[in-house]
Order: structure tokens, then C-alpha cells, then sequence
């Protein structure tokens, strides 16, 4: 949520931080804004709005310094107008800023600097602590410039309550950045000659692999040739250059119209490489190299606690399934936003899971140390190497499947579906589970990612279903058991993409309420899987049928569906449960990708949304 850029080297950091701001623009793009230094003042320029249209606003003469900050907004205090777009410059021009995060104490602080004569030109609470900044160097013993800067810093954050991941340049101190983080995220980039800051690695890979993954109260002071890190008591801090893994062409488009849609398609892929090197040998059961937790610590669990947000919180959902079912451990999943707020009763052998594609959902992170205060281990499944909940957990699984862009989480979430099932035959093997269930199971977890290439193969009858219902206003998506949670999921993708009302149930718990909303302008989108549940299905369909609701049945090759009774059938393979979840998760990412573009949406950035939640 909100992305920051810093760059300071030899070459013309207005370029650098505009093409930086590009590709960190799914965290926010409300309004986008760049303070370039140069000579003492700061060419400034910001505005409501996308990247784009900064940089078709801004002639790139004026922004030709080499040491520079950028952002792009998503609005928390103010709403969305240039004078609240970031970079804030202090009242005095002394200290420009950009932020991302909350300081809850800003109207306090803003009542004091109003009396010490500091003016506002925003409602935001970034503003507040620019000129803190400035109210604190002008106060600081002038010894050399640099470190007044950094300690006017220092003592500014000791003060301010809240998160930030900020980005400081100050007109004496031409050549350096100050730069800081709590509770939202920010890496340095260590490149040739030049070092680059940001709120995530997309927005450094195409000029350097080696980065430093800032740990909260680091401050770290940047020059043209150095770097150094401390706390906020001036504690030096002895940097790790990490290397990521990403390349460049991860994070590009490619052939693709959207990021979703090739995040969609890459899905095989992305499966595959969450597998690898994960299954043992004798080909019985999987096993992860980062748990940190003993087979034999493992073995007393008796509960399992998952914690997210969102499509993660889905997720957890059908993990609950897959482990009950393959270890027969009880599992709870909470919402990590109200884990936090709860008092419930837990019990002493209870592991914690947190799940979170990005690794900085604050709200993940806070239940993560609130089981810690508690005396809980807990472990994480994350998508992003070094991030916060990843470092924070006592140890866990990455996900492996490389950036995911586009706002709405595609092979994120069925990558965590897989990692679900592969816990719940890593915890059935060490408890009941025979050796023969086990291999059949890594087979079919292997056989995965063709599956779901099979199911992508249905795009273009997927694309013109899409056509024929993006006109409806109100969807519902019906399943059961394990294909619950995917309902949900393919309700949540549909309203967040297309703006559409969309509803998830059980497919018997409809008649309960939800059925009051059936009429010939409500389809129903059903999940139809052979087996136990067949038959309750279908009598669902009927109770939709019987009442005009029209119906889309996403349903597995083998089940004979009545005749007439569902107006589209898309059909996935026939599968075992450990992966069905995942292969019928596809058709719905279809659905909403294609009913997104028929409406002519902003797949990959809609509307108020941004990746990655980094305020509470
Ligand atoms: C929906 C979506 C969100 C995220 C949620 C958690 O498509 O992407 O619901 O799943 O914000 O994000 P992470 O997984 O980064 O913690």
C-alpha cells in the first residue's frame, strides 16, 4: 500500500524513479508525485491520478538531479487531490518527504508545530511529520550537515506513533537520503555506483539483484558512495545484502493484456515450482525445508490456528479441509484482522499458520506477534522472500510462484491451496496415513499443474460465457465442502475486478436466505464435483432452476448433469480431492478476468483497491 522510490547514484534519478513508480503502482494509485534535488530547493511534481499522468505532466528537463524521491498514493488521511499527493515539502523547504503507513498521533504534533509556526498545505498525516523533521533539524547543533539531518530524523520518529516506511531529502544536504521503516516496508537496493530504496523489490530488479531488507527502527543514511544503518538510538546496524531470485521478465507484461491474465496462465508453472524439491524420495509424502519445528514437536500438535486476510483467509479455508481430512488435526482459520482483537480460549499444543501472499498484510503481521506475545510458534506461508511476516515467523514454506502484480491474487492463492494439501499429507504421514494413500496423493498433487493447463485450454468458451453475463448485477457462487472456499474465492474475484455484486455460500445453506435474491437476473454460479456430494448438488441446481435463476455449472468431466437443467457448463478434469480445489479455482479466475474486460475495467488496478495492506 503505497510505493516508494529513492534513488541516488550518477545517472538522471527522475528517469529511475518514474519507471520505479510504473512498476510499484498496483500498491496505490490514487495520485503519484517526485521531488528531484537540486542545488538546496526541490523540483517538485505531483498530481491526482496514475503514474502516467505525472509523467505526461511533467517536462523531463526539469527533473534533471541525481538524487530524488518518488511515491504512489493510496489514500489513508485527505482524500485524493495533488496538494495531498506525496512528495511533501516542509513549511520552511527545508526537508521534502514521502510516506507510507499512518501516524496516528499527527494531530497532536500538527497542534504544537502550528504554535512553533509551521504551516499546512495538505490534510494528510504525512505533512505533519515532514515538518517535525524540519522543526527538529532547525533545533539540532549545527555539526556537519549529514548527521544533523540524520539525528532530526531519528528524533522525529522516536516521537510519532503509528507505521511508516518513509524516504527524506534535506535542501543542505544535497547528495544523501535518510530513510526508515516500521510496520511498512522498505528495501534498499545496492547496484553499481548507486543504491535505490523501495517499498518492493519490483521496483529495483532491473537495476540491481542485491538488496537490504530494512528491519523496523532501522534508519539507514544514503550518500552517492555509501550506506550505513543504525536505530533510532544511533545503534549501528551491520547490513545482510540479500540477492533476489526475481528477473526483470517477471515483472513485465510480456504478450499479455494483464497482468491477472498472464498471472492465470502461468499458473502450471507457478504450481510446479512450489513443488519442487518438496516431495521425498520414496515418493510418499512431502516434505519442507524451513518449518523449523522437530517431526517429533510436529507430532503433538493437536490444533492448527491459521490466520489472513482476503483470498489468503480463502485459502485457509480449503487448507482446513485438506488437513482435517488427509491428518485428521482439527483446524481453525480466523481472520487475522479480528485473531487479533479476540479473546478466545487456545489451547497449549495449538501451532500457528499465518498465510500471506505479500508478506506485509498488517493486519497478518499483528496476529502473527500477538500468537508470538502469547507463546505460540508460528509459521508462514508467504510468496515474498525476505519479507516481514516471512523474517517475523518462526520459520515456514515460501510459495515460490514469482511477483504477482495485478491486484486481484490468481496463482498466489491456488499455490497456497497446494501448499494446504502438501501439509495435510505431511501431517497424515507422520500420523495415520498409510504408505499407498501417500503416493497416491503425490501423484495427484504432481499431476497438478497439467490439470490446470487442460482447464486453461477452456479460455475462449470461458471468454464468451463471460460476454454473454457480464451484464447481470448480482451473482452468486455455490459449492461445497472444499469447493466453498472457492465459491467465495469467485465471488470475491468477480466484485473486486468488475464491481459486480457477488456472494459466496455452501450450496445448501442458499435456501437459509440467499434464495430470496433468485430471479431470472441472478445466475448461479455452481461448482459440481462426482461423488458424495453429487446428488445434494444437483438438487440445489433444481431449487435454482425452479425459481428462473439461471446457471453456470462448473462441473468435472465425469458428472452427468440433468438436461436443461444448467445454462452453461464449463468442465474441468476429473481429479482427486487434493487438487480439485485448485483446478476448479480456474474457471472462476476466467469468469471474472473476462467479465472484468468485457465491462472494460482496470483489471490489474481496480478501483480503491491496492496490493498489499500495509495499514490497519
Ligand atoms: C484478493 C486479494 C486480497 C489479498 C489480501 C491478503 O484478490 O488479493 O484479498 O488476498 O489482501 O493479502 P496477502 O496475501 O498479501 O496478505
Amino acid at each position: 500500500m503505497c510505493g516508494i522510490v529513492g534513488y541516488i547514484g550518477r545517472q538522471k534519478a527522475s528517469t529511475i524513479i518514474l519507471e520505479g513508480l510504473k512498476r510499484l503502482e498496483y500498491r496505490g494509485y490514487d495520485s503519484a508525485g517526485i521531488a528531484i534535488q537540486n542545488d538546496g530547493r526541490f523540483d517538485l511534481a505531483k498530481k491526482a491520478g496514475r503514474v502516467e499522468g505525472l509523467i505526461k505532466a511533467t517536462p523531463a528537463q526539469k527533473l534533471a538531479g541525481t538524487t530524488g524521491i518518488g511515491h504512489t498514493r493510496w489514500a489513508t488521511h485527505g482524500g485524493v487531490t495533488d496538494a495531498n499527493a506525496h512528495p511533501h515539502i516542509s513549511s520552511d523547504q527545508k526537508i521534502a518527504l514521502i510516506h507510507n503507513g499512518v501516524i496516528e498521533n499527527y494531530a497532536s504534533i500538527k497542534k504544537f508545530l502550528v504554535t512553533k509556526g509551521y504551516t499546512f498545505q495538505s490534510e494528510t498525516d504525512t505533512e505533519v511529520l515532514c515538518n517535525l523533521i524540519a522543526y527538529h533539524y532547525q533545533k539540532e547543533p549545527a555539526t556537519s550537515e549529514g548527521s544533523r539531518f540524520l539525528e532530526s530524523v531519528r528524533k522525529t520518529l522516536r516521537h510519532v506513533q503509528g507505521t511508516y516506511g518513509i524516504a527524506v531529502m534535506c535542501g543542505d544536504c544535497p547528495a544523501e537520503i535518510v530513510a526508515a521503516r516500521k510496520g511498512s516496508p522498505l528495501i534498499l537496493g545496492v547496484g553499481d555506483g548507486e543504491y535505490m530504496l523501495a517499498s518492493d523489490v519490483s521496483a529495483i530488479i532491473s537495476r540491481t539483484q542485491n538488496v537490504v531488507y530494512l528491519k523496523d527502527g532501522e534508519v539507514v543514511h544514503l550518500t552517492a558512495k555509501s550506506f550505513s544503518i543504525s536505530t533510532l538510538d544511533a545503534e549501528d546496524v551491520s547490513p545482510v545484502i540479500d540477492k533476489i531470485t526475481w528477473n526483470i521478465a517477471d515483472a513485465e507484461l510480456g504478450t499479455y493484456t494483464h497482468f491477472m491474465e498472464k498471472e492465470i496462465f502461468e499458473q502450471p508453472a507457478a504450481l510446479e515450482n512450489t513443488m519442487r524439491g518438496r516431495f521425498s524420495e520414496d515418493g510418499s509424502t512431502a516434505q519442507f525445508g524451513g518449518l523449523n519445528i522437530s517431526a517429533v514437536d510436529l507430532r503433538q500438535v493437536d490444533r492448527i490456528h491459521f490466520l489472513a486476510c482476503g483470498s489468503a483467509w480463502h485459502s485457509c479455508l480449503v487448507t482446513e479441509h485438506l488437513i482435517e481430512h488427509f491428518a485428521r488435526v482439527p483446524v481453525e482459520v480466523d481472520y487475522a484482522s479480528e485473531f487479533r482483537y479476540r479473546n478466545m480460549p487456545l489451547g497449549n499444543n495449538t501451532l500457528f499458520f499465518t498465510v500471506s501472499q505479500s508478506g506485509e498484510t498488517i493486519d497478518t503481521l499483528a496476529a502473527l506477534r500477538e500468537a508470538k506475545r502469547k507463546g505460540y510458534k508460528v509459521l508462514a506461508v508467504s510468496n515474498v522472500v525476505g519479507s516481514t511476516i516471512a523474517r517475523e515467523a518462526d520459520g515456514g514454506v515460501y510459495q515460490h510462484v514469482g511477483p504477482e502484480i495485478g491486484v486481484a491474487s490468481t496463482k498466489a492463492f491456488t499455490s497456497q491451496i497446494l501448499l494446504g494439501a502438501m501439509l495435510g499429507l505431511y501431517l497424515g504421514r507422520m500420523r495415520d496415513m498409510s504408505f499407498s494413500d501417500g503416493v497416491e496423493i503425490v501423484k495427484a498433487l504432481k499431476g497438478a499443474p497439467d490439470l490446470v493447463r487442460r482447464t486453461l485450454e477452456q479460455a475462449p468458451h470461458i471468454k464468451a460465457i463471460a460476454q454473454r453475463y457480464a451484464h447481470f448485477h448480482d451473482f452468486l457462487f455455490l459449492g461445497r465442502l472444499s469447493l466453498f472456499p472457492v465459491a467465495l474465492e469467485g465471488a470475491l474475484k468477480l466484485k473486486e475486478i468488475s464491481y459486480i455484486h457477488a456472494e459466496g455460500y455452501p450450496a445448501a445453506e442458499m435456501k437459509h436466505g440467499p434464495i430470496a435474491l433468485i430471479s431470472e437476473k441472478c445466475p448461479s454460479v455452481f461448482f459440481v464435483s462426482s461423488g458424495e456430494m453429487f446428488h445434494k448438488v444437483i438438487s440445489s441446481m433444481q431449487e435454482i432452476k425452479a425459481r428462473k435463476g439461471p446457471i453456470i455449472a462448473i462441473a468435472t468431466e465425469a458428472c452427468e448433469l440433468p438436461e436443461g437443467l444448467a445454462d452453461e457448463v464449463i468442465r474441468i478434469p476429473e481429479c482427486h480431492e487434493a487438487v480439485l480445489p485448485v483446478v476448479a479455482t480456474v474457471p472462476v479466475q476466467l469468469l471474472s478476468y473476462y467479465i472484468a474486460d468485457a465491462l472494460k475495467r482496470d483489471v490489474d488496478k481496480p478501483r480503491n483497491l491496492a496490493k498489499s495492506v500495509t495499514v490497519e
